[in-house]
């Protein structure tokens, strides 16, 4: 499947992502690295902050406590936050647009 994924200075790019990774893994893949995703993927540091399309908030899994309480620390944090290590990257994301947060 395929992800669009746009950087903090708007540039868009699609990739191709394989199905069981994390959108994190896809991302940081694909060679953007600004998106830190410091702790690697085990939900503790918020540094893979995306929001995602609105489109697609519906196709997600729900947010964790965890991903929850790391998402509240950040000043970005709107109705379309996620952290990408949260979100496993399955054919129903096709054509998903997310958008690296800005650092806080
Ligand atoms: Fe650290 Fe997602 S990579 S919380």
């Amino acid at each position: 499947p395929k992800l669009i994924v746009v950087t903090r200075s708007g540039e868009e790019r699609e990739v191709m992502g394989e199905v069981g990774l994390s959108v994190m893994e896809v991302i940081r893949d694909n060679g953007f690295d600004e998106l830190l995703a410091l702790c690697g993927g085990c939900c503790s540091c918020a540094t893979c902050h995306v929001h995602v399309d609105p489109e697609f908030v519906d196709k997600l899994p729900p947010i964790g406590p965890d991903e929850n309480d790391l998402l509240d620390s950040s000043l970005e944090r709107d109705a379309q936050s996620r952290l990408s290590c949260q979100l496993q990257f399955t054919q129903a994301l096709d054509g998903m647009r997310v958008r690296i947060a800005a650092e806080d």
